[in-house]
């Protein structure tokens, strides 16, 4: 769980997803418990962990895998928001999430199956530069909007040539404002959806400058949510009874981002590279709504892959997949060579178990070869 990064320190946050049987915990032994505490990452830094398993009419838990949720930002709140918000057993309003991703349970001592990216900022200027034709596409930019976008763009592709990091992250978000002003405010998470102004969210951050108030506004306010910040504070807190007096909690830790802003927009395509060189299952998916995380970003840094069978992966077809066997509605598009598979996740923004939480679900379940 992220808390509040004024009054004490909480860098990482982490939502694991099962049941794990590492020698630390005494772990319950009832199915559908969930367990949770702190563990220290290293002196003064404290990760709190929260594992949910669950029921399953077949298996013990040690033949089903387990799911680690790590919340993107840097400094989103995997507790807080990835499991109340997208695929925690419960939701917001602590009813039962029908498509919750803690179905699945696994150990600790298992092999490393895979990893899967999710509108995951693998290389941030292929993003950025797709970002004017993908609002062309969708008419929410006109050619002077066009313009204007693509040439912000290029500012922030040439800082990264000159690997100035930092003014680079400056830059991206100067490139986002030039796309607020010319698309009336769209919402970089989800462009078919509005962002509504609230006003009670700055004050849990500290901020030393102004741009950082900004990228606060579009960024973090989206994950800060009243209703989720009062239940975390609230009955969340009373629930777990381990969290310090002094920590509160927050959907999104801006000293995580500003400690994070030299390395924000460094690519990392070469990491996914060698995962793929050393034979570990790699999934992208990424929600067609996203702006921040682009589908189209995304297929561009795919390209620059050097992995051997990609030129294979390249030349095959996706194939069609429907979240409701019944309807024909198509919910998704796949891909998938040897240990890469990429998902074109359809009517889905940034969080797209949000959004599509049946195709999310399906998708989890081909992913882990659960069907
Ligand atoms: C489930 O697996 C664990 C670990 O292998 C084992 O200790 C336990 O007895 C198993 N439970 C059942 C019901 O088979
Ligand atoms: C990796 O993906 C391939 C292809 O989908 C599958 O056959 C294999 O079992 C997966 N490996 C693991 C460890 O999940």
């Amino acid at each position: 769980m992220e808390l509040a990064p004024r009054s004490c320190r909480m860098p990482l946050l982490l939502l694991l997803l099962g049941l794990s049987t590492g020698a630390v915990i005494s772990w319950p032994t009832e199915e559908g418990k969930e367990v949770w505490d702190y563990v220290t990452v290293r002196k003064d830094a404290h990760m709190f962990w929260w594992l949910y398993y669950a029921t399953s009419p077949s298996k013990n838990f040690s033949e089903l895998p387990l799911v680690m949720w790590l919340q993107g930002g840097p400094g989103g709140s995997s507790t807080g928001f990835g499991n109340f918000e997208e695929i925690g057993p419960l939701d917001r309003d602590l009813k039962p999430r029908r498509t919750t991703w803690a179905i699945q349970q696994g150990t600790i001592q298992c092999n490393f199956a895979g990893v899967a990216l999710g509108d995951s900022w693998i290389s941030p200027i292929d993003s950025v530069l797709s970002w004017g034709p993908y609002l062309y596409s969708m008419s929410l930019l006109d050619d002077q909007g066009l313009a204007e976008v693509s040439q912000a763009a290029e500012q922030v592709l040439d800082a990264i040539n000159k690997r100035l990091y930092k003014e680079a992250t400056e830059l991206w978000e100067k490139a986002e404002m030039v796309i607020e002003q010319n698309t009336d405010g769209v919402n970089f998470y989800n462009i078919l959806t509005k962002t509504s102004p609230t006003s009670t969210m700055k004050s849990s951050l500290e901020f030393t400058q102004s741009h950082t108030v900004h990228l606060f506004q579009r960024h973090v306010r989206h994950l800060q949510q009243d209703a989720l910040s009062q239940l975390m504070n609230g009955p969340i807190r009373k629930k777990l009874k381990i969290i310090p007096e002094d920590c509160s909690w927050g959907g999104q830790a801006a000293s995580v981002f500003l400690n994070m802003e030299g390395d924000f927009m460094k690519p990392v395509i070469s990491i996914v590279d060698e995962l793929l060189e050393a034979g570990v299952n790699v999934t992208v998916y990424n929600g067609q709504l996203d702006l921040i995380v682009d589908t189209m970003g995304q297929e561009a840094w795919v390209r620059k892959l050097e992995w051997a069978e990609l030129p294979k992966f390249s030349q095959l077809k996706w194939k069609p997949l429907y979240s409701d066997p019944k309807t024909s509605e198509t919910s998704a598009f796949v891909k998938s060579h040897k240990n890469l598979a990429f998902y074109w996740i359809l009517r889905a923004g940034h969080m797209v178990p949000s959004d599509q939480g049946d195709m999310a679900l399906q998708m989890m379940r081909l992913v882990t070869q659960q069907e």
